[in-house]
């Protein structure tokens, strides 16, 4: 990848996208394509079709797509299934005919088994159950994957994808409902400080154990991959390292300046035990994750305080 290369990154006002874009700019790419919603739906294959056919970009990172939490996830099943599959079916496609050099699709590490071995190396993909609240998103995601895998055989495409653990950073979704784990616990520490409660609520014990990977770290690895022609298919990102969700919202809490105690509402489902992803596969080829825990939280909230704060206390 030249840095006069046409670069389109699709989904480029989000979590993933935005990073992308930066990184790209640290790297003096300077030919980079972006196009809000309004501009190009993703979902529409005319759309689609007709700004591949006129741009002609030579690399795309695809990190559009209909993302939440658990509850969002679980209510807009339709939602998750039908917009996620259709601008990977619009973007793969019209890809391919318009002669793209190199794809990058993001998955998700949803798609590994319900009662999967941990960490979760990139061969356990469909060997058995999947989680029913994300069932919907994570086929989305498979089929993807596998979008790529098929192209790649049959037209000799060069798709690749990479499954991030969960991610963080600016520029992250902080709705209640609608948002991640961190994200979540973050505003509710921020809006407890502000409100001077003695307590914060978190749901169930606090012993689940996460992974969580800076934004900018995926970016990285994005960039990384991008590079590589002819790369593995399918590879995890993710730190390597596991995080109980007591230590991550204590760390959240000493970032913010919430003194206050947090309170564990065991009467609320813990989810699964352990999440974590194995990255060998990645970190053989020569790629690891730079940025800890506590760095990365105090720049989301740096990011959070300067532009999200007072739009989340209106939600
Ligand atoms: N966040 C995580 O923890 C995480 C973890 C694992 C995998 N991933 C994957 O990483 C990728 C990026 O996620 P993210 O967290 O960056 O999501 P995000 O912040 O919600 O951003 C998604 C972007 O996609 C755009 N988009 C959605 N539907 C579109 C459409 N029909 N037409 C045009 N643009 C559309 C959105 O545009 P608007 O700005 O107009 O809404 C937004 O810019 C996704 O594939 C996700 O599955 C994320």
């Amino acid at each position: 990848m030249q840095t006069n290369d046409k670069i389109f990154v699709a989904g480029h006002r989000g979590l993933v996208g935005s990073a992308i874009v930066r990184a790209l700019k640290n790297e003096s790419y300077n030919n980079i394509l972006t196009r809000g919603r309004e501009e190009l739906d993703l979902t529409n294959q005319a759309q689609v079709n007709d700004f591949m056919a006129r741009e002609r970009p030579e690399y795309i990172f695809m990190a559009a797509a209909k993302v939440g939490g658990i509850h969002a996830n679980n209510v807009y099943r339709g939602d998750f299934i039908y917009q996620n599959l259709i601008i990977q079916l619009n973007l793969m496609e019209a890809a391919r005919q318009s002669g793209v050099k190199r794809l990058l699709f993001l998955g998700s590490s949803c798609i590994y088994p319900r009662a999967c071995s941990q960490p979760m190396k990139e061969e356990y993909l469909l060997q058995s159950e999947l989680e029913s609240t994300n069932e919907p998103y994570a086929i989305a995601k498979i089929a993807g994957i596998k979008m790529c895998e098929s192209y790649n055989s049959q037209y000799g495409t060069d798709y690749a994808s990479v499954m991030p653990t969960n991610l963080y950073g600016p520029g992250d979704n902080f709705h209640l409902e609608n948002s991640h784990v961190l994200p979540a616990l973050m505003r509710k520490a921020h809006e407890a400080k502000i409100n001077k409660s003695k307590t914060l609520s978190i749901w169930g014990t606090g012993k689940p154990m996460r992974e969580f990977l800076h934004v900018d770290d995926m970016a990285a690895a994005c960039l990384f991959v991008m590079k590589k022609a002819g790369h593995k298919p399918m590879l995890n990102v993710g730190t390597g390292e596991e995080v109980s969700i007591k230590e991550v919202a204590e760390l959240i809490c000493k970032v913010v300046g919430f003194e206050g105690e947090i309170i564990f509402d065991t009467s609320k489902p813990d989810g699964t035990l352990r999440k974590l992803v194995d990255t060998e596969k990645i970190n053989k080829l020569g790629w690891k994750a730079q940025i800890g825990l506590e760095q990365g939280l105090k720049t989301t909230y740096d990011w959070y305080v300067k532009n999200e704060s007072e739009k989340c206390r209106v939600d």
